[in-house]
């Protein structure tokens, strides 16, 4: 990708609205305060994530969740923030099981499932096609990942959970170090995240990719113009010296050609030496998942699975949470989610 597929949209306060409708394609849609004032919702949302206690705002309400590529957190999390908030939800995997199979449109799908249900979240193999469907209806549309493009759920709940763990450590986002590892050319969460953390300020980036996978141009251009400190560098070590947060990606392998990673040896690895040696006692280990657990597969060991600084199933879990807040804040009931808790 040369440039962001989705142009940029107003959010005021916490609405999350593109082209004045409220739907969720693109973390470009936040500015700064957009984002906290979500992530309130979402601290909001944590006893009802956890079953301490329970809300039915959205009882009645149906969500379509289609899913055209492969997925088990964004569908299952999605599904089941939903299911918190008293809301039903009917699953459409893979073009196999859908009429897209038949040759029916996007515009087509999203008009037709307009009419069925109040919410959509659509992953799909192919970058711009979320925004498709958004364009073709007036009821909530997110995208769930759109082939290379943006997971903006994903970068939400990666910042979500980097704030939390900063706060813990007496730490704040800005002046941050974060050195993302791995796959940045095809890793559609990267691409989100790098551009929610430019709302900050005064972050230094390490993006460590071999020279076939580097981060596309136009993030990094979006990341100067914000002042930010970028290096690009192939050196695992010397790229992870101080670094506040090691984001580590999987190699998006259904996104090649061909089968040539070139340049992508077991080096860029990230276990528990190499953590050991060159990172510091509260530097946060985290990859948006899944990983890829096969032998000779070369993203995030699972020798660090012990490692307190390991944060991968903590983001996991803030996805309800932050899935919840991104609901409730579309659909237009944040204000009503205190009033309607009781207890468990
Ligand atoms: N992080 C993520 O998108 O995981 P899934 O592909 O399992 O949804």
């Amino acid at each position: 990708a040369t440039q962001s597929a989705y142009p940029a949209a107003p959010a005021h306060g916490g609405a999350i609205q593109f082209e004045g409708r409220p739907q969720l394609l693109s973390v470009d849609q936040f500015s700064r305060e957009a984002v906290e004032d979500l992530f309130r919702v979402a601290d909001m949302m944590q006893p009802i994530a956890r079953r301490q206690k329970i809300s039915r705002v959205l009882e009645g309400a149906v969500l379509g969740n289609l899913f055209f590529e492969a997925s088990t957190r964004t569908r299952v999390s999605f599904g089941a923030a939903f299911c918190r908030l008293g809301g039903s939800v009917c699953d459409t995997t893979g073009f196999t099981f859908s009429s897209m199979a038949k040759g029916e449109s996007i515009y087509d799908t999203s008009r037709v499932l307009s009419g069925y249900v109040d919410a959509l979240v659509v992953r799909h193999p192919e970058q711009g096609s979320v925004a498709e469907f958004a364009r073709a209806t007036n009821i909530p549309v997110i995208n769930g990942g759109d082939g290379p493009g943006e997971h903006p759920s994903q970068a939400l709940l990666d910042l979500y959970t980097i704030q939390r763990e900063f706060s813990r450590l007496g730490k704040i986002v800005d002046g941050a170090h974060i050195a993302l590892v791995g796959d940045l050319k095809y890793g559609r969460t990267v691409h989100s995240l790098s551009k929610l953390l430019a709302l900050y300020r005064n972050l230094r980036f390490t993006l460590i990719s071999p020279p076939s996978l580097e981060m596309p141009t136009y993030i990094v251009e979006q990341l100067g113009r914000h002042n930010h400190v970028v290096v690009q560098t192939e050196n695992l070590r010397a790229g992870l010296q101080g670094a506040d947060v090691v984001y580590a990606t999987r190699i998006q392998k259904e996104r090649f050609a061909d089968e040539s990673f070139e340049g992508y040896t077991p080096e860029f690895q990230i276990n528990q030496a190499l953590v050991d040696a060159v990172c510091g006692p509260e530097t946060l280990i985290m990859h948006p998942l899944p990983r890829d657990g096969r032998p000779g597969a070369n993203d995030l060991s699972t020798d660090l699975n012990h490692d307190s600084r390991l944060a991968i199933f903590r983001q996991t879990d803030n996805g309800i949470p932050v899935r919840m807040a991104i609901f409730a804040t579309l659909m237009g009931v944040e204000h009503q989610v205190r009033h309607s808790m009781r207890d468990a």
